[in-house]
């Protein structure tokens, strides 16, 4: 077996990350390799400068990408106590995401490749979110049900292995992080609301305001979250003055209605499944009510709850880094020695 050092590199939206990590390639597939080990994470966040726009403003991503890349690889090796030659292989973000953005990303792994006659690896952005809790202190194990759960991705999913994934149920219009985002705009709160509106939903009322739970009869694993958006705006129209006092209840209603469709979904999966294991990622994997809920209704069931480091929910490098590395594992793709890309 060998091991190899590993440089990954996400640039999908409004946040730059690069890190490194070591994993184990076994030279035969039936020995079960160890879990790739991260070595150093740098990452740039892009959103004081978005927030002036009140949202991801495409060409100034892409802008910034390139203005933070390079510093932050250096600072990446620098932390893992590495030169850019101890490097294996580049992983970087192919999609999805925003193309100008992605083409950073690729368009600096593919040239590092080129110049230090190193393979590269493109990456699904969601692999990359899927995998980041086997980066925490209690990693999961397959198979298991994951509740994707991103700005742009609502997705139940049955994993088996890394590679092997099958679809259950996925959102029909808005995700989930955008549900947060778009309510919190509608209360006048800044970019990117999910987190603020997190912040202020801990000081109010989840059940002040009756907002509707879609889809939520019957046996379907199928989200949407528009007509809450929708709901949402008839209320602050409704309150006008009085949204200021009342905003706390109003975010803690909303919190609270997409919360409870992504926990029920996420049981009615494990039952459709028979699964006993239960991943979360994604950046509104980072919220607290979310994790609270899941946390007892997967006590109740006898079910196993996974999410990743609080840190590794939002985008970030670690994770594409990782499912290179994973996927090279599984020796599932072949990295590529004539750097072309298409993101
Ligand atoms: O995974 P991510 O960083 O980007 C995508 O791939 O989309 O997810 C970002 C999303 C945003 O919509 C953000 O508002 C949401 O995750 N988010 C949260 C929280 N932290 C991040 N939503 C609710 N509560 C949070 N604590
Ligand atoms: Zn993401």
């Amino acid at each position: 077996q060998a091991s190899m050092l590993i440089l990954g590199i996400e640039s999908s939206c409004d946040e730059t990350g690069v890190a490194l990590v070591r994993a184990d390639i076994p030279s035969h597939a039936a020995n079960k390799p160890a879990i790739p080990k991260l070595l150093a994470h740098a990452l740039h966040s892009q959103i004081d400068m978005h927030q002036l726009y009140g949202g991801v403003v495409p060409e100034l991503a892409s802008r910034d990408h390139i203005r933070r890349v390079i510093p932050l690889a250096e600072q990446a090796l620098q932390q893992a106590q590495c030169q850019l030659k101890d490097i294996d292989v580049i992983g970087y973000t192919q999609g999805p995401g925003l193309a100008g953005a992605l083409l950073v990303g690729a368009g600096v792994a593919c040239a590092l490749g080129a110049a230090l006659n190193k393979p590269v690896l493109g990456v699904h952005h969601l692999e990359g979110h899927l995998l980041s809790p086997f980066l925490s202190e209690d990693p999961p194990e397959f198979p298991f049900v994951a509740l994707l759960v991103s700005g742009g991705h609502t997705q139940l999913m049955r994993v088996d292995a890394v590679g092997r994934y099958t679809i259950l149920g996925e959102t029909i219009d808005d995700a989930a992080g955008e549900a947060f985002d778009k309510s919190a705009k509608l209360m006048g709160l800044p970019y990117p609301g999910g987190p603020i509106l997190a912040r202020l939903a801990r000081d109010g009322d989840p059940q002040s305001f009756a907002l509707p739970r879609p889809l939520l009869r019957g046996d379907n694993l199928d989200f949407s979250f528009a007509g809450l958006k929708t709901a949402v705006l008839t209320q602050v129209q409704k309150l006008d003055a009085d949204l200021e006092t009342r905003k706390n209840d109003l975010a803690a209603s909303t919190q609270a209605a997409i919360v409870e469709v992504l926990v029920k979904k996420s049981m009615l999966a494990l039952k459709h499944t028979g699964l006993n294991r239960l991943v979360v990622a994604g950046g509104v994997g980072a919220n607290q009510h979310l994790r609270d809920q899941l946390n007892a209704q997967c006590a109740r069931r006898g079910v196993r709850v996974h999410y990743p480091e609080l840190y590794l929910c939002t985008d970030n490098g670690a994770m594409i880094a990782l499912a290179a590395a994973m996927r090279l594992q599984a020796g599932l793709q072949e990295p590529n020695r004539d750097w072309s890309f298409d993101v």
